[in-house]
């Protein structure tokens, strides 16, 4: 994963920001970027909601100034960055476990610039464990249920509970994920209704739908896709 590139896609985000406006931030090492370019920029009058409380932190300690979804509920614009952009800027997000609270900000914005680097463009998702925000009471008995509708879609295996060294992952949200290793996902739209249909599934990560614009890093400069 190389850095640069990252780097490269967020400082190019940060370029189409302008004063005055209400601004989504992202979560991950790419929004990381975007974020330091923003504040770099020292816009006038700009208010920011945060994806996650990481970001918040970061934001908070380079000066920018936050809002929330409920004070600012209109967003102009959201900078994010991705796991997976696949054909028609269809996304797969939710590695770095912020993937509600990115819904929530991303589907409260008149525009959303998706930023990665240009290994993440695929030509199929899947390949990327798919990200499955799931309630922890039950969480198990809602594994088996996401089990039951993958095996649906033709997916094999079971999603795995997310873990860390301090073992299960929870999100700022206090949930818990699950993580479906898809392999290729061929109907997106109906796997998305699909997940959502199960009781105890919070969110899933696929973003369809969703995206303008997807700024894409590259070794020298960047590619602009559009769905
Ligand atoms: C967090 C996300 C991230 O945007 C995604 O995981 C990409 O992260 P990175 O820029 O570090 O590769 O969806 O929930």
């Amino acid at each position: 994963m190389s850095d640069a590139r990252k780097q490269r896609a967020g400082e190019a985000a940060a370029g189409r920001v302008e004063a005055g406006m209400v601004i989504g931030l992202g979560t991950g090492s790419t929004a990381a970027w975007f974020v330091k370019a923003l504040a770099a920029r020292k816009l006038p009058d700009l208010r920011c909601v945060p994806t996650s409380e990481k970001t918040a932190d970061l934001a908070r300690e380079l000066g920018l100034t936050l809002s929330t979804l409920d004070d600012t509920p209109r967003i102009d614009l959201t900078v994010d960055g991705t796991d997976e952009v696949g054909p028609g800027l269809a996304l797969i997000k939710g590695g770095g476990a912020a993937l509600l609270r990115e819904k929530l900000v991303w589907e409260a914005s008149a525009r959303c610039i998706v930023i990665a680097e240009a290994a993440k463009v695929v030509k199929t998702l899947g390949a990327f464990p798919l990200p499955i925000e799931v309630v922890a009471f039950g969480h198990k008995t809602t594994g088996n249920r996401i089990a039951d509708v993958l095996a649906d879609h033709d997916i094999a295996l079971p999603a795995r509970l997310r873990q860390a060294d301090r073992g299960i992952v929870r999100t700022d949200g206090g949930n818990v994920i699950y993580d479906a290793t898809c392999g290729a996902i061929m109907d997106p739209v109906r796997l998305a209704d699909d997940l959502k249909l199960i009781t105890g599934v919070v969110e899933h990560g696929l973003f369809l739908d969703l995206a303008d614009e997807a700024i894409i890093g590259k070794d020298d400069g960047v590619d602009l896709l559009t769905p």
